[in-house]
């Protein structure tokens, strides 16, 4: 069959606002747009301005008044403890209905932020709709992040209630969150006034007498109370969340996403690129704490009618590679989206595949590969293993759906392997060289999207329009800069190769190595220091950091070494994945004094490097490459 891909993605443009409204017409809104796009509100723009709507509504209520009350909303499964449960979409509305009460009660109120820290489990999903129902915004913050991230975050969209859980399950390690919540309370200079905890079993936590309250009480109450809250009317241009994502420097950028767009394009993409019905069990095995989690554990999926999982686990190790087999199997899941790095740690412990070949998978049709470069060999790998196809598609937080992708739900095109395919209708994407100049089919630039990026793409970064226009708008006047190195070849697909910032990609998670140097720098036997990322088998990528010690400093290095992976795990948490350290007697710079970070990764991957010809010393570079040899690296 052929795809319908080059017809539609000419119809969208034609006529892009004609496009939009015909998807529109999918979501149940409370009044609709007096302007489909308004190009004069908010920095570039702003889609359905003037309509009235809610998230929640279309996500869970709606879906329990047309039919789909007993369909499975959520499956909630834990390799980490051997739960399982089920919620039907009526289900699902009585939880968020009483957990938005419960929230109302605290003093939620509409516009108000509201951060959840929480591991992965449904209270997570149920505060996240809570939010939505009652016109609140969240701010969903990883678990793998440690107090003084979540601090900044607390400092940044200042709420007054966090939802958060007792402890969350790693292989081999209870992670205490409480302290953790604790600690970035204390540290924020913004007081949050009350916090809402589950006590998870594996371990429970105090609770702060007149700040705390206890979930499962306060949910008892309101059921029992018979709590009713409606959904709150929002303005399709208000914010729904608030997603903090690696920036530049230790700053976190939020990332606002707003509820009429997001719904349209979230809507759209689940038939036309990720070809799943209304009934079907989706299953995405990331984490709430990211942009997959929130686009398609959560609002995607629901807001499609679908079945959702919602996965606690590691794909290995918990107990062994055959977990996602047999979580597919379990649930009838159609379709998997996951990082590549879990598809790399499958491959490592089950080569052959024999985990695969021990469950049932007739009902599972299309893997789905995002959040890194997906390596050929890996998508090889996978394709043979599953003889089914595995879509590579590339998007960022920003975007919070794919940009471009193999679209398998119009019909799936000629797979070039190491590439994510085409652009998605809604973005025009470019590739410019550093003067912003159109480049020829096949050349290296900058990738670009050309404004107005479509529904559902950030309108502005939280309470910072100017920080959102110089970082994304600024460089190239009339496109939203992806920061993304790549290439569009002759068929009109593209290749994304490289990052252009200081962001890494650890094992699908997005890093910054700014942040990373803001942390070793704090060491007080560090004068200078660099952090890179380095290519790695498993994670795609690994922090790899640098330092010149002060000159005073006697002791022994690999003692220092271990207080600053130490302290990038206090500061920055476990995820940061950094574990090495080099010393070095000097940065190489060029003579204006720029870290010559690129040419130390090119060293460090034994790829073939030219010497900068703005460099200050070249000798340093020798000493760069002895001392990672005595490391074993480079
Ligand atoms: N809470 C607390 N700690 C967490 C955490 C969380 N939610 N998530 C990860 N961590 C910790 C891990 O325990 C690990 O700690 P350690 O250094 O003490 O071992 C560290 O952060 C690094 O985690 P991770 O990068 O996930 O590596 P891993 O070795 O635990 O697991 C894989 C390796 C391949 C199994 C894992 O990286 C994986 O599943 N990757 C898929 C990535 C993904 O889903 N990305 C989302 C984008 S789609
Ligand atoms: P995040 O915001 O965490 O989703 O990370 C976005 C970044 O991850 C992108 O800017 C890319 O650098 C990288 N990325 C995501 N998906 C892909 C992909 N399919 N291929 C290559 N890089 C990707």
């Amino acid at each position: 069959m052929s795809s319908r891909y080059f017809d539609v993605y000419a119809e969208w443009q034609r006529d892009p606002e004609g496009f939009w409204a015909k998807a529109a017409a999918d979501i149940d809104w409370f009044k609709s747009w007096d302007k489909l796009f308004d190009e004069n509100a908010g920095v570039y723009g702003q889609w359905f301005a003037g309509a009235q709507c809610n998230t929640c509504y279309n996500a869970v209520d709606r879906h329990v008044v047309y039919g789909r009350a007993d369909q499975p909303a959520l499956i909630y499964d834990s390799a980490m403890t051997g739960t399982k449960q089920t919620y039907t979409y009526a289900e699902l509305k009585q939880e968020v209905v009483a957990l938005a009460s419960v929230l109302k009660n605290m003093g939620v109120r509409k516009g108000d932020r509201v951060i959840i820290y929480m591991p992965m489990i449904p209270q997570a999903v149920f505060a996240m709709l809570a939010c939505a129902r009652l016109g609140a915004i969240h701010s969903v913050v990883f678990g793998g992040f440690a107090a003084r991230e979540l601090a900044t975050r607390i400092d940044d969209a200042k709420p007054d209630v966090i939802v958060s859980a007792s402890c969350g399950l790693e292989p081999g390690r209870v992670v205490a969150y409480k302290p953790l919540l604790d600690g970035a309370i204390e540290m924020a200079h913004h007081e949050v006034k009350r916090c809402l905890i589950v006590q998870r079993p594996q371990l429970g936590c105090e609770l702060i007498e007149g700040r705390d309250l206890d979930y499962a009480d306060q949910l008892a109450r309101e059921r029992a109370a018979g709590a009713n809250v409606d959904c709150v009317p929002v303005a399709a241009t208000d914010p729904l969340y608030i997603l903090y994502t690696s920036g530049t420097t230790g700053q976190p950028k939020g990332v606002v996403r707003d509820n009429g767009g997001h719904m349209v394009m979230l809507k759209w993409s689940m038939q036309n690129e990720f070809g799943i019905s209304p009934g079907e069990v989706f299953w995405a095995a990331s984490d709430v704490g990211w942009v997959v989690g929130h686009s398609y554990i959560v609002y995607a999926p629901l807001l499609h009618g679908c079945t959702t999982v919602l996965f606690e686990g590691k794909p290995v190790g918990t107990p062994d590679a055959g977990t996602f087999w047999r979580v597919i199997e379990e649930h009838d899941v159609v379709a998997l989206f996951t990082a590549p790095t879990a598809f790399r740690a499958i491959r490592k412990d089950d080569p052959d595949g024999e985990f695969i070949a021990r469950h049932d998978l007739s009902r599972f049709r299309t893997l789905f590969l995002a959040g890194e470069r997906a390596d050929p060999d890996t998508i090889k790998w996978a394709e043979r293993q599953l003889d089914r196809p595995v879509i590579d598609h590339w998007w960022q937080t920003e975007t919070g759906a794919p940009i471009s992708q193999n679209p398998i739900g119009l019909g799936q095109l000629p797979v070039k392997y190491g590439s994510p395919c085409v652009p998605m209708p809604g973005f025009d994407v470019q590739v410019l060289d550093d003067a912003g100049h159109e480049v020829p089919n096949g050349t290296l630039g900058n990738v670009v999207i050309k404004l107005p990026l479509p529904p559902g793409c950030l309108p502005t970064l939280w309470n910072a329009d100017e920080r959102f226009y110089n970082t994304y708008l600024a460089e190239f006047p009339g496109y939203y800069k992806t920061a993304d190195a790549g290439i569009i070849d002759e068929d009109g697909y593209l290749f994304i190769m490289a990052r252009t910032d200081d962001i890494i990609n650890v094992a699908g998670h997005r890093l910054s190595t700014g942040g990373m140097e803001e942390v070793l720098a704090e060491h007080p036997d560090v004068a200078e220091c660099a952090v890179i990322g380095i290519a790695d088998d498993m994670k795609g990528q690994l922090p790899l950091g640098f330092v010149v010690l002060n000159g005073k400093v006697a002791r022994e290095f690999e003692l220092i070494e271990r207080e600053i992976v130490q302290l990038v795990r206090e500061r920055i948490g476990p995820v940061a994945a950094l574990k090495t350290i080099v010393s070095i007697k000097r940065l190489p710079k060029t003579r204006s004094g720029k870290i010559l970070r690129a040419t130390m990764q090119k060293i460090a991957d034994r790829e073939d490097w030219k010497m900068p010809a703005t460099i200050d010393d070249p000798i340093i570079l020798e000493e760069i490459t002895i001392a990672l040899k005595e490391r074993g690296l480079g």
